[in-house]
């Protein structure tokens, strides 16, 4: 089975032969940039990213826009619910400023705006943050910006979501997104068994989870055998990648995506030869 996402040219390291599973930009280039701003997104393409990850609400008057909580206090200084507020008004905050100077002035984007940065044969991945009432929107997006089959992938950690828009638009990509809960009598849950259950149900074309220890052989190998898609975030270490991609994971989410494109690739025997050093800790979880 294909390590790549059906429907998308996989774009093989610049000066390799070798393919190398698609690195993406969590939230644009999220360690340099504003993160979810037109300036991250296109920062990422500049760095030779495979795609880029959005996170994204509906606002009261119905348009999709590019942030991940629903408030609008940590990115842009003024509490303010997305769900309550127009566009227009989202449009009035600044929430480049927070990451520094030079990023002053930058401004909530739409889901079209976003669309409208992606080049022809790479991918863009949409989480959804709300409820299954993005849905037509989030469609007519799409259709808008001609996007062609497989470029972009729909996220959420809502099951309800995922189902909602495979019934709607079937070719569509869609993850279910999960987080890895231990607890001292259950273990850790869900458990790839779950997962496929959840999966199965929604009509899911895979999961998104966390760079986890519970990512292992015998879990790609029940989402394998079911072929089912295993997306993995946030990875923002050559160490930790090497690994996931030696266990086949379809695409590594990273807040320092393009560099970590760049590590991988520069290596002789890309991927997994084990003589890079990191330039980051492990275990870099936003
Ligand atoms: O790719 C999924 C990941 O982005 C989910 O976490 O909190 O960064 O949206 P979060
Ligand atoms: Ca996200």
């Amino acid at each position: 089975m294909s390590r790549y996402i059906a429907g998308t040219e996989h774009i093989p390291c610049v000066g390799t032969a070798r393919a190398m599973p698609a690195v993406i930009a969590h939230r644009g280039a999220a360690d340099d940039a504003p993160e979810n701003t037109l300036a991250a997104f296109r920062l990422a393409w500049q760095q030779g990213v495979d795609g880029i990850e959005g996170d994204f609400h509906l606002t009261r008057d119905g348009e999709i826009v590019c942030i991940h909580d629903a408030d609008t206090r940590r990115t842009a200084g003024r509490a303010g619910k997305v769900a309550d507020a127009t566009l227009a008004e989202l449009r009035q905050l600044d929430v480049g400023c927070w990451k520094g100077e030079p990023w002053r002035g930058a401004r909530i984007p739409t889901l079209g705006e976003v669309l409208a940065t992606v080049p022809a044969g790479k991918r863009v991945f949409i989480e959804i943050k709300c409820g299954p009432e993005i849905l037509p929107a989030l469609i007519a997006a799409l259709a808008g910006a001609g996007m062609q089959p497989g470029q972009a992938i729909v996220m959420s950690f809502d099951a309800r979501v995922i189902g909602e828009a495979k019934r709607l638009l079937p070719q569509l990509k869609a993850l279910w997104l999960t987080e890895f809960k231990a607890g001292p009598e259950t273990g850790v849950r869900p458990t790839a068994t779950e997962i496929l259950q959840t999966l199965e149900k929604s009509g899911a074309d895979g999961v998104g989870c966390r760079a986890h220890p519970a990512v292992d052989p015998p879990f790609m190998r029940t989402l394998r055998a079911a072929r089912k898609e295993v997306h993995l975030w946030t990875v923002d270490d050559v160490p930790t990648a090497k690994r996931y991609l030696q266990l086949g994971a379809d695409s590594l989410t990273s807040n320092r995506a393009g560099w970590l494109k760049q590590q991988l690739c520069s290596e002789p025997g890309a991927p997994g030869l084990p003589n890079q050093a990191p330039k980051r800790a492990s275990g870099h979880t936003r």
